[in-house]
């Protein structure tokens, strides 16, 4: 072969390891790979030369070219693994963790107000030998409010504004749609259950309203009960929950699902009764609703009126709270302010 085309043949390939031996990084490797072995890089170029290249020597010349080509490739690719696995370590080692470094200290959550109380809520009534059902949040308007002696149309509905999945279907306004899946389950046999949880209203969130708020729905049904009964059983639960010396008294009311009903007051903890800012000089601050089970609500679930009787309650846990610690406002209970959820503890 003429000595000229030999000649550009060798100083490619001493130019590819000259650059081969400078090179150190992957990708100082990868750009020499790009300068000689790619679709325009010099090997290919020399390729154009084959053009003036006699025929009788055209072979000889390709494979001098290939074997250029072979020799950088061959070379290029142990070094670039070597360059790989070097990089590859130093990145271990640079990521490596340091076990001596102080850990990051996780916050610790606390039990919110609501939950403690609604806690001591269902342990006072579990000890009087109430059943503790779970009640649904999503319900029909059928349990919601027909089965509780609330037709469509009826005025009492207006209080009660909720939150539609649709037509049929809503957050459960109270708990006492409890009262007719209880009776459901029962099948005319005595009943004794609460039904804590979740109520929603489409109410306007302020001071003493939120949009959500948790009950306790209380119900008894039985052989001669009595209105003697539940004053005694709120009773028992007033002065458990708020002391001893704390008073009720039962002002007649109206609900649709109670016959007679009645409001339930209890003794203001700031006065002890004579009146005060706190009571709005009266003396009592009402703390739930209640009554006779109505004989329509007892008649639509399958129980006689002629021959069974009960009392139903509705105790807003919230508001509990709110008196039990001297919360002045309900919005704090939801916003999970660390510095105001760690001052209640258990008791
Ligand atoms: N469901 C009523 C409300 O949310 C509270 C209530 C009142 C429940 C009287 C009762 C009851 O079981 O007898 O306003």
């Amino acid at each position: 072969m003429n000595k000229e085309i030999l000649e550009r043949i060798e100083s490619v390939k001493q130019k590819a390891l000259d650059a081969l031996k400078t090179s150190k990084t992957s990708k100082e490797l990868n750009d020499v790979r790009n300068i000689f072995l790619s679709k325009k890089g010099e090997v290919s170029s020399l390729m154009l030369l084959m053009k003036e290249i006699p025929n009788e020597l055209k072979k000889e010349f390709g494979q001098a070219v290939n074997n250029l080509k072979t020799t950088i490739e061959t070379s290029l690719n142990s070094k670039l693994k070597e360059a790989e696995l070097e990089e590859l370590n130093e990145k271990l080692k640079s990521e490596e963790i340091d076990i001596t470094l102080p850990g990051v200290n996780k916050k610790q959550g606390h039990i919110n107000p609501f939950l403690l109380i609604q806690d001591e809520m269902v342990d006072i009534f579990m000890k009087m030998g109430y059943e503790v059902k779970e009640g649904r949040d999503v319900e029909l308007d059928h349990y919601n409010f027909e089965l509780m002696n609330i037709p469509k149309n009826h005025p009492s509905r207006d209080m009660q504004d909720s939150f539609y999945i649709n037509e049929n279907t809503l957050l459960r306004t109270h708990t006492s749609p409890a009262q007719a899946h209880a009776m459901e389950e029962k099948k005319g046999q005595p009943i004794r259950i609460i039904c804590p949880g979740k109520c929603y209203r489409r109410d306007d969130d302020d001071m003493t309203h939120s949009h959500q708020f948790g009950q306790i729905e209380g119900l008894v049904v039985d052989k001669n009960i009595n209105i003697g009964h539940l004053k005694a059983t709120l009773e028992l639960f007033v002065k458990k929950m708020f002391g001893e010396k704390r008073e009720i008294r039962l002002r007649s009311s109206y609900f649709p699902f109670t016959e007679p009903s009645v409001e339930v007051d209890v003794t203001c903890a700031e006065c002890g009764g004579k009146g005060c800012a706190m009571c709005k000089g009266t003396g009592y601050i009402e703390i739930l609703g209640g009554g006779m089970v109505h004989p329509n609500v007892l008649k639509m679930n399958g129980y006689d009126p002629e021959v069974y009787s009960g009392f139903a309650f509705g105790i807003g846990i919230e508001r509990v709270a709110m008196l039990r610690y001297g919360i002045d406002d309900i919005r704090r209970i939801y916003q999970n302010d660390m510095r105001f959820v760690k001052q209640f503890e258990r008791k």
